[in-house]
């Protein structure tokens, strides 16, 4: 404790009378040892998508891949909160205001209609908020029961969902930034309209904030990010024993890869149930994690989203959410397409804008870039 002090105390004063180094320091992000950050590019960006946004969901298309949209949610109240839709080329095709939505996810075919929803956690009423999604247009449309209320005095934050492959039941989780997780059935009344049924509740982490989760459907893991503590895995189904699985922390002396904050989270399905990849987002130092699926989800390598050359499409700083997928959606994203939201949509003389944009990059490039031999699925069909 004493050395620590000590050593912190002689740099801060070598810091605070050398101005070289105090701009180093200040300019030097914390990377773990043994992390490099690959630069990767992005292909293509977002219209302005509001003030304060924060996390994509992907729709794939059921007819014409081409035509999947990002959905992706804003949160400054009551500026210009709300859903925003955009195509493959980040043009935008939507907004419905309100509601303060913070994550945003996609439930295919639901229900005996097999209707598509959008479904995130509402934090001006405290709300499950869901839309349903026109199978052709892939605009968001009301539908009868879209809003559900949580747990009274709950305040809502992070959302995933989870379709159990053992029951074919369809779950929801919201979570509070206290760490506190609801899970929700989702079932329809004999008119069609939503409703919500609770049917657990527990803490996760070591209960600190918590945002982004998702969960790997075919092994029923909900994966969460703790922002100050690490990347969690939980078992998805309601009945499974509560047993918490810490996948990586940003405690750097027991080998941790992560940097507060832990943000978004998603997962790229490969072709088996132990293949593809969890891709976290680490936003104090604006790069990307990602690990195996597989069990124990051993860390792989880490990358950031550049600028390239001037006048390219600027870089990605400071993301909240991100979402991944596999499939093919058009021949930019021949394997696969991330996106994530930027913080710091940056002008070319410099300027940050007021506003937030999300950033569209090809999963094979970041997979080139990273060297590495990873195992693709094109054809992934998220509605399988
Ligand atoms: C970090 O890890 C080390 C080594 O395992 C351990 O001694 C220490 O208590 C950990 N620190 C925190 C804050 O958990
Ligand atoms: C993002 O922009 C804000 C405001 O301009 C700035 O304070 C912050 O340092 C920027 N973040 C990064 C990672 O450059
Ligand atoms: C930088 O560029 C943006 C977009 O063209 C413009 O709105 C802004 O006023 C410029 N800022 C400065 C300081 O030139």
């Amino acid at each position: 404790m004493r050395v620590a002090s000590l050593l912190i105390l002689s740099s801060l004063f070598l810091v605070q009378a050398n101005p070289i180094l105090r701009r180093q320091e200040e300019e030097t992000p914390r990377i773990p040892p043994g992390v490099r950050v690959i630069p990767v590019y992005p292909t293509a960006e977002t219209d302005p998508a509001g003030t304060d946004g924060d996390d994509p969901a992907i729709w794939v298309h059921p007819k014409s891949k081409g035509k999947s949209t990002i959905i992706t949610t804003s949160k400054e109240d009551p500026i210009d909160d709300g859903l925003f839709v955009f195509n493959l080329e980040g043009k935008k095709l939507q907004y419905i205001r309100g509601g303060k939505p913070d994550n945003v996810d996609v439930i295919y075919k639901f229900g005996k209609k097999k209707i598509d929803l959008t479904v995130a956690a509402c934090r001006t009423d405290n709300t499950i908020c869901l839309h349903k999604i026109n199978q052709n247009t892939g605009l968001l449309e009301p539908i009868a029961g879209g809003s559900q209320p949580t747990k009274p005095g709950f305040e809502v934050y992070g959302s995933c969902e989870y379709k159990s492959p053992k029951t074919g039941k369809q779950y929801i989780f919201i979570n509070s930034k206290t760490s506190e997780y609801l899970q929700y059935e989702l079932t329809q009344t004999t008119t069609g309209a939503l409703k919500t049924t609770l049917v657990r509740s527990f803490f996760a982490g070591k209960g600190g904030q918590v945002e982004g989760c998702t969960v790997d459907r075919d092994n029923g893991y909900l994966l969460l990010g703790e922002e100050d503590y690490g990347l969690w895995r939980y078992p998805a189904e309601p009945s499974a024993p509560l047993k918490p699985y810490l996948i990586d922390s940003v405690n750097a002396t027991a080998g941790g890869k992560l940097v507060p904050d832990v943000e978004g989270v998603s997962l790229f399905y490969g072709k088996k149930k132990d293949e593809g990849y969890i891709i976290v987002s680490v936003q104090g130092i604006s790069a990307y994690n990602v690990y195996e699926r597989k069990y124990p989800h051993k860390y792989i390598f880490t990358f950031g989203i550049r600028q390239k050359g001037y006048g390219g499409i600027d870089a990605v700083q400071e993301t909240d959410g991100l979402a991944v997928i596999s499939t093919k959606v058009n021949s930019k994203y021949p394997n696969g397409l991330l996106v994530v939201h930027d913080d710091n949509k940056t002008y070319k003389n410099g300027t940050v804008a007021e506003h937030t944009t999300f950033k569209m990059v090809s999963w094979e490039d970041i997979v080139k870039a990273s060297g590495k031999k990873l195992k693709f699925n094109p054809s992934w069909d998220p509605r399988a």
